[in-house]
């Protein structure tokens, strides 16, 4: 079942912003990022050591807004892909979240 997670204009351009996803009696975390105009939606997971990426800070993008980061040990992501091309991963990926924009809805389909 599609959740809804969040407004287009909630997530400007070249930001991130953390999503709480319930599955049961389970909630989730994962993030949405907006580059050009897409957006992408990934599980808060570093393929790395399965700890979450911001480290409780909610900032999920590098400063230069190129690339998604861990804060953890700096792993290096492309927003696109996921793909980790840089840092102790390298080659691994974020498991992405299938992700819909309906209208000015993200929606996200999860399970
Ligand atoms: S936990 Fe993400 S780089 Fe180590």
């Amino acid at each position: 079942m599609p959740q809804f997670v969040a407004y287009t204009k909630d997530i400007p351009e070249g930001s991130s912003r953390k999503i709480k996803l319930k599955n049961g009696e389970e909630t989730q975390e994962g993030f949405v990022i907006r580059q050009n105009n897409r957006f992408f939606a990934y599980w808060n997971r570093c393929p790395h050591i399965s700890l979450p990426l911001d480290w409780g800070s909610e900032d999920f993008l590098t400063s230069d807004g190129k690339y998604s980061i861990c804060r953890n040990h700096g792993a290096l992501f492309q927003i696109e892909t996921g793909e980790c091309v840089d840092g102790p991963c390298v080659g691994e990926s974020l498991e992405k979240i299938p992700l819909k924009v309906v209208g000015n809805k993200i929606m996200i389909c999860p399970y």
